[in-house]
Formats: C-alpha cells, sequence, structure tokens
C-alpha cells in the first residue's frame, strides 16, 4: 500500500470530521483506529502503530482482551440495561466485590459506579460534604478533574476551562507540591514540610480548617504533567486531614490498575484515603468509574443524592470483573514496573544526552514522562517542539500524547501488555523524533 493511499483514507476521516463535529473538541494525535490488539492499533489505512497513549491512560491491560471481549459479548446477550434501582442483578456486586478486594479503605468499604471518572468526582465531593456538613474543597494546582462543571472547577489549566463560567463556589487552590520542578536548595521532606505549614497558614489567610469538607488531590498530576506527590507530603496531609475531620480524596483516574506498580498509588505512598475516584483501566475502555471510600463516610450520602439512570451498566460491570481477573492473572502491576523501569531508563538516557531541551524525567511505574523547555530551564516550557515530536512519531508509527500545563511534558500511557520488543521499537521512535529537532 503506497503512503499517498495510507494517508488519504484518515485524512479523510479528518475531513467528516470537520463537517461534523464541533472544532472545540480537541485532537491530541492524528492518528485514526479501525481496530486494535494489546498495544498495536491498525489505522484506518492498515498502518500499524505502537501506542503509547492507551485512549489516555484506559488501557493497561491492553486493546480487547480476549477475557473482557467474550464477557461483554455474554452479557449482552443476557440483558443490556435493568437499572440497578430498579431489578438488581449479581453482576454489579460482583464488580463491587472485586474492587474492594484489591482497593480497601481500611476495614470497611464501599463503592458506587459512575459513568466516568468526572461524575465519580461529581459524586466524591457531594459524599465528602455530606459526611462533613461543610462546603468548602481545596484542591491543587495543575489539577485535572474532568469536564463536568464540578470537575472542571477543581481542574486547574484554565485552556480546559475558558469561558463557560461561573464555576462552583467554594473551591480553593493550593501549590502542588511539585518536587521535580523545584530548583531551591530544600531536600524532599524539608520541601513536604514547607507546603504543609503553607497549608497550615492557608487556614488562617484564605478558609478556616473547620470549613473544608475535603482536599482531593492526584497522586500522580496526569494531564498536569506526571508530577508525583512526595510520600512525606502525603502522609503529613493525612494527618492534617485527621486532625481537622477533612475528607482526603485521592483521584486516581489516571494511576490506577497497574499503571504505577500497583492497583492504586495510594498504596504505594503509604496513606488510605477517606474516598477515592476511580475510572479509565478498570474496564477496559467501556466508560465505567467508581467512587470508593470508608464505608462510614459512603453511608453518610442523603438517600435519593446519588445515582443515574446507567450506573453499573451489566457491560461496565462484567468488562470490570473480567479486566480485574485478567489483570491479576497476567500479574499487571509487576508490568507496570517492568515496563516502567525500561521507559525511565531510556528517558533517563534521553535527557543525558540532550540537557539543552529536556529538563525534567519524571513518574511513577510505569507512569513516566520527560518535559521539554528551552535551554534545557524548567522555568522555559518548549510546547512547539513537544507537537512537533509527537507529529514525527505518528508519522514513524508511533502514537504519543502530550500533558502538562504548557503542552510540553510527553508521557507514556503504554498499554502494560506492550512486549519489550514493541516498547524498545516505540522508544527508538520517539529518541529518533527528539534527535531529529534536538540535533
Ligand atoms: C486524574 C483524572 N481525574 C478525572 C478525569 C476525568 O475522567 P473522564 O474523562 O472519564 O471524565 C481524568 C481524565 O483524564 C483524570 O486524568
Amino acid at each position: 500500500m503506497s503512503t499517498e493511499v495510507v494517508m488519504n483514507k484518515t485524512a479523510s476521516l479528518y475531513e467528516r470530521r470537520k463537517q461534523l463535529v464541533p472544532n472545540a473538541l480537541g485532537i491530541f494525535n492524528p492518528s485514526s483506529i479501525s481496530h486494535a490488539s494489546g498495544a498495536i492499533v491498525y489505522d484506518a489505512d492498515g498502518r500499524a502503530l505502537i501506542d503509547f497513549a492507551g485512549g489516555i491512560g484506559v488501557l493497561n491491560a491492553g486493546h480487547c482482551p480476549e477475557p473482557v471481549v467474550r464477557a461483554i459479548q455474554q452479557q449482552a446477550e443476557k440483558f443490556i440495561h435493568a437499572c440497578f434501582n430498579v431489578s438488581i442483578y449479581e453482576q454489579y456486586l460482583d464488580a463491587a466485590q472485586h474492587m474492594i478486594d484489591i482497593l480497601p479503605h481500611g476495614d470497611a468499604t464501599k463503592i458506587m459506579f459512575t459513568n466516568s471518572g468526572a461524575e465519580a468526582i461529581e459524586n466524591a465531593i457531594k459524599i465528602a460534604r455530606q459526611a462533613t456538613g461543610r462546603s468548602a474543597v481545596i484542591a491543587y494546582t495543575q489539577a485535572f478533574h474532568g469536564r463536568t462543571l464540578m470537575a472542571a472547577t477543581l481542574t486547574s489549566k484554565v485552556g480546559y476551562k475558558t469561558g463557560f463560567g461561573p464555576y462552583a463556589p467554594e473551591i480553593y487552590r493550593i501549590d502542588f507540591p511539585a518536587f521535580a520542578a523545584y530548583e531551591g536548595p530544600l531536600d524532599e521532606d524539608s520541601f513536604s514540610d514547607l507546603h504543609i505549614e503553607n497549608l497550615r497558614s492557608f487556614f488562617n489567610t484564605h478558609i478556616p480548617a473547620k470549613q473544608v469538607a475535603a482536599i482531593i488531590l492526584e497522586p500522580v498530576q496526569g494531564e498536569g504533567g506526571f508530577h508525583v506527590v512526595p510520600k512525606h507530603y502525603l502522609q503529613q496531609l493525612r494527618n492534617l486531614c485527621n486532625e481537622h475531620g477533612i475528607v482526603l480524596i485521592l483521584d486516581e483516574v489516571q494511576t490506577g490498575f497497574g499503571r504505577t506498580g500497583s492497583w492504586g498509588a495510594y498504596q504505594q505512598l503509604g496513606v488510605i484515603p477517606d474516598i477515592s475516584t476511580w475510572a479509565k483501566s478498570m474496564g477496559s475502555g467501556m466508560p465505567v468509574g467508581a467512587v470508593m471510600g470508608k464505608a462510614h463516610i459512603m453511608d453518610a450520602a442523603i438517600a435519593g443524592t446519588i445515582g443515574g439512570t446507567y450506573l453499573g451498566n451489566p457491560l461496565c460491570m462484567v468488562a470490570v470483573s473480567a479486566t480485574i481477573n485478567y489483570m491479576k492473572e497476567i500479574d499487571i502491576n509487576a508490568k507496570g514496573m517492568h515496563v516502567g523501569s525500561i521507559i525511565r531508563k531510556r528517558f533517563m538516557q534521553l535527557r543525558d544526552n540532550y540537557p539543552q531541551h529536556i529538563s525534567s524525567v519524571r513518574g511513577m511505574g510505569a507512569m513516566m514522562a520527560f518535559e521539554l523547555s528551552y535551554d534545557g530551564d524548567i522555568r522555559k516550557p518548549n510546547g512547539d517542539l513537544c507537537k512537533k515530536i509527537t507529529q514525527r512519531c505518528y508519522e514513524n508509527g508511533v502514537i504519543a500524547i502530550s500533558s502538562g500545563i504548557h503542552g510540553n511534558v510527553i508521557r507514556n500511557l503504554a498499554p502494560l501488555v506492550i512486549t519489550d520488543e514493541q516498547l524498545e521499537r516505540g522508544l527508538d521512535i520517539l529518541e529518533e523524533a527528539v534527535a531529529y529537532y534536538c540535533k
């Protein structure tokens, strides 16, 4: 098949898109897809692409894992919808049990399912407010929590929230302790202590602690550029929340299900959240999310105030159960660690080779990224270079995506079932693109 034909089919899909779809819907990569398997996407023209995006962190178990496909097919022949409020079914309870088994929040954990990550966030905030009888919520700079009105209010990057305010009231923002971007004299623990001190004074200068219902953060910021919360900071934050009766919410939508090398990042960080939110890889691509939490907090939600027609849809529920079973079978967390170690090594080499362009390499497990900056100075983001590199990757057979407030961070969210050979080949293509523009 000639290159010309290859480009034409994908290009014609983009032409149709222009006619039918609002311009504002973003294009993160110029690729198309007709079918996919594991870590390989076949585009509309039959070209095989190595997938470093995983549908934005949704495909940790790979494209179309066979047991998940089979479970969805079999369920579709039984019933597609009932509404769990109308008729209960075991598929819902089985998925709930699977989630609670791998992600316990102390002695007793409860879960509600949602249709998306943003909807999980909405419900987490509702429940935290009802449990505490307080209204304020504290979120972080560079945070991303989704695109519904509350989730967008909690989100930091203005590019995601321009022009549709007013936003939800009673949301306060503090600096994320992004140690990788810090260039001062403090070590990580002292840096964390300073941020906790700043939060204590925030309670005097902005909002009293006794009015704060919840503090919400991503253990590794996804869209914000893969900044990892320091363990010491999170543990201190846990203590502070205990001291003031504040609900600690961890948003694990992007970090979950093996991505960081454990089911949840919190399990490596030595804290248990009161509430956590999940979506993306939990259903291998089915539209499903969840709010989990300590049972007494989840039970504080007022009857009639949470729910929805499709929550816990049976096709999604069997996808969740089959995904978790499959992930256990292939030891997804070990895969996350393994894939992460290869990516980390290659990204560190890249930084050593191109210090004038790459200012930081960071992440946790297989949630790895590098930041592109002018003069290798992290204060001078280079989003243009990032765009050029992702475009060249696409031309050479890799779907790569960016993140970060300035769109200057190349992140890797490849399916964790990627083979070493595919991964190294994809990293070779990425390295060639960096070399091409940075030589
Ligand atoms: C950390 C985090 N929270 C929430 C969301 C929103 O999830 P969804 O797109 O399923 O609404 C995302 C999506 O990227 C995310 O990364």
